[in-house]
Formats: C-alpha cells, structure tokens, sequence
C-alpha cells in the first residue's frame, strides 16, 4: 500500500475502511467520492463548513466569477463592508474583525479581554480551538455531562499561555454553582469567558443568560463562540436567536460554504481595542472567502418553496435524517442501546448512547467503522452536520445504509483498524 504524505491530526483520521486510511478525491451535492471510487453519503460536512453542498453550481459559479476581480487587495474592499452590512443587518452599533480560523478569532478575543482587564486567565466551557490556552488541560466537551470520558483531561503538558498567572480553566458541568465558585476563586487572574454554543444544547438559554451575567458582574469579559452554530442554525447562531447578550460572539465554519472564514463580532468599543492591538494577519483581507461568503449568504437568505429561508429548510433537513437514522436503529434492534436526534432545530444532529455505552471508548468507535462500511460518514462523540444539498437524499436509502450499520455493528465486536 502506498504510505500517505500528509500528516494527520485525531480528526482527519476518523474514517477508513479494512483497507486503510480513506483518500477523498470529489464532492458532490451531499455525498463525497473516495478515491477508490467508493461514494459516501456526507454528515461531516468538512466538521460544519460544507453548508450549501459540495460543488453546487450556482456558488460555485458566483465565486469563480468573482474571482476575476483578484483575491487580494493592499487592505480591506467593499465586498467585505458589504458582506459585515448583510451579516448584522440592524445592528448598526456592531463592527467585525475578518480571520481565516475560529481558533484565531478566539485567540484575539482572549488578548482583547487580557487588554481590557489586565487580567489573562480565561474560564471555557467548551471546545474553543486549538491554539495552546485553547486547548491545554481540555476535556471531552462533545460528550454529553452523563458520560464520563467528558471529564478526562487532555493535552496538559508543553502548552504555552497557561500557568498560575494565566489559568485555563474548564466549567465543566454547567452549574452556575461551579462558575460562581470558579470566577471567587481566580478573581485576580481570569479575565474572559469563552462559552461554545453547543453546550447550550445541554441546559436552557435561561441558565447560560444567568452564566454571561454572573461573568460581567464580576467584571469578566464574556464571549459566546458560535463557530459550530453561526450562519449554520442561524444568521449569527444562538446567542443572537436567544437574546444573550455577550460581549463579544465568534463565528467561523458554516459562513463560506467550506472557504476559510471566522469573525470576530461585538460592538465599536470592544473592537475598537482589537484594532490598536494588532489583531490580523496577512490572509485576513483575502478575498476568496470573502466572495463564498457573500454567495453564501445569497443563497440562504432566499425564501424557499415552504421554508422562509435557508437555515428553516436545513432544521427540517437534519430533524429528517436524524429520524431516519432513529428508525434504522429501531428497526434494527439497535435502539436500545443507540439513537439520534437533533440538535438546536436540526442543521446538526448526533448520535445518543444508553448510559452503559457512554463510557465504551471501543464499541463507539466500532459504531463509526460499521456506518463508513455501509457508506455513511457521520461523527460520534460531536455533533454531525448536515447541508442544502441534502435535501435531494434518497431517504429510503439512507434508512437501509443506517441499517445495514447498525446490524454489523451489533452482530460483530469492535474490530481492530
Ligand atoms: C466552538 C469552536 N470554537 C473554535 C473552534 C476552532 O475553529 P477552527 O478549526 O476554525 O480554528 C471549533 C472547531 O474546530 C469549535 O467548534
């Protein structure tokens, strides 16, 4: 077999068959083609970028045409002014700085609030990214608070940006009991919480109102990170839908359909500091992303047949294919021990375990392996996605591969890869 070049980080390794590693070589719509030829229906969506489909035709041909224009500019052009007047249409009072990663708009949130308090530590709940005070001494946020390999720290050696000084503290339980006690007990060290949406789907928005508040009362900066949620549930995601009102909001992923895009949004105070503190990068006036995002934009603002917009039709979507996944499982006899169900109005969806399953590193990944073998590709352990495209699923076909998934995976152990 012939040895892969490229190095791979824990998630670009999920998916191979017996054979090996899987190479993808096309997209199309919402299904990828390895490069053995084998098809595969997609809920990875590149981990949440893949909004629209793979290689639709009408953004496709919007950014090809938009691309006669130039990628770069000596600084920032007007697509980028008009595509931050459509995102925070209404919000005149809000202004947004332009990076490639979420990781590094997180990191400029994290410098921004260092700036405003004189204070470096940071409170997460969540994944935040993967930069050092990001990821050092991380836990297995994705896991429901039930499961107990969400309480495993991880990466907690050789990270910079993290000491006595600078904590990297996680509120891992989503008590306003612990916060409060986490915020009394670094006081004079932590200056911003950094919160990843998605953990809201574990509580209420009540709870997490109360979580920005208790911050901001003890003088904390508060950041809600959308990067998984913005322009995929939502125009801005869910601290915008839900009236929390954070100080600052991150977004990245779903924004450009799969072109390297991440915001860093809040008002002209807050980012009038990100301006003097150097906040950017050479890509960060690129064109590119900018050009996907505004074809993006155009697609999912327009109503559709029954759906008042895009993001409507994509919670139907998703809501669709996590009860078609359900329906497998019961039919199967699988359903005891494993479902699906959506999460946050459907444009995601994941996979549920009974509490015996929660903890079994091995049977988990093996579910992964049995639905890559029956030609699906889906996360476990993290919320999968789902894009426009999918609405063109043979719904039948989806239920007999979600099937022929979960008897394998019932009828064999976990098989070593
Ligand atoms: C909530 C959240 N924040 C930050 C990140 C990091 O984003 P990026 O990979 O664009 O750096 C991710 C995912 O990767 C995420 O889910």
């Amino acid at each position: 077999m012939k040895e892969n070049r490229t190095i791979h980080s824990k998630i670009t390794k999920k998916f191979k068959t017996e054979d090996g590693q899987i190479v993808f070589q096309r997209g199309q719509g919402g299904e990828v083609q390895a490069s053995d030829g084998t098809t595969y229906l997609d809920f990875v969506m590149g981990y949440g970028p893949v909004i629209l489909g793979h290689g639709t035709e009408s953004f496709t041909q919007s950014v090809a045409k938009s691309l006669l224009n130039g990628v770069m500019m000596p600084g920032y052009t007007s697509f980028h002014e008009e595509y931050l007047d459509r995102l925070l249409i209404g919000q005149p009072d809000r202004r947004g700085a332009f990076f490639k990663t979420a990781s590094e708009a997180v990191t400029a949130a994290l410098r921004l609030a260092a700036i405003e308090t004189g204070r470096r530590g940071v409170i997460r709940c969540g994944f935040i990214g993967w930069h050092d005070a990001q990821i050092a001494d991380s836990l297995k946020w994705h896991d429901p608070l039930a499961s107990p390999l969400r309480y495993k720290q991880k990466y907690t050696a050789n990270m910079r940006g993290v000491g006595d000084k600078e904590p990297a503290l996680n509120w891992h339980d989503l008590s306003l009991e612990t916060l409060e006690e986490l915020i009394g007990a670094h006081r004079s060290t932590v200056g911003c919480l950094v919160i990843d949406a998605y953990q809201a789907s574990m509580t209420t928005p009540e709870l997490m109102r109360s979580a920005v508040d208790l911050a901001r009362d003890a003088g904390v900066l508060t950041v809600f990170d959308e990067t998984k949620t913005g322009g995929r549930i939502s125009r801005l995601g869910y601290a915008a839908d839900h009236g929390i009102d954070a100080d600052l909001i991150v977004i990245g992923k779903a924004l450009a359909n799969g072109a390297p895009l991440s915001m860093l949004v809040g008002s002209t105070e807050h980012l009038a500091t990100a301006e003097k503190s150097r906040l950017s990068g050479t890509f960060s006036k690129e064109m590119l992303a900018v050009y996907a995002a505004l074809a993006t934009l155009d697609d999912l603002e327009t109503p559709r047949a029954d759906y008042a917009d895009g993001w409507a039709e994509l919670g139907v979507i998703g809501t669709r294919v996590a009860s078609s996944i359900a329906a497998a499982a019961e039919q199967t006899g699988a359903a005891p021990l494993v479902s699906a169900q959506p999460v946050m109005g459907g444009a995601m969806f994941e996979l549920t375990y009974a509490e015996q399953l929660l903890g079994d590193r091995t049977r988990r990944d093996a579910l992964l392996d049995s639905f890559t073998d029956a030609g699906i590709l889906l996360l476990e352990g993290h919320p999968s996605f789902v894009c426009s495209a999918h609405r063109d699923t043979d719904w039948d076909e989806l239920t007999r591969r979600s099937a022929k998934a979960f008897t394998q995976w019932l009828t064999t152990g976990a098989v070593e890869r």
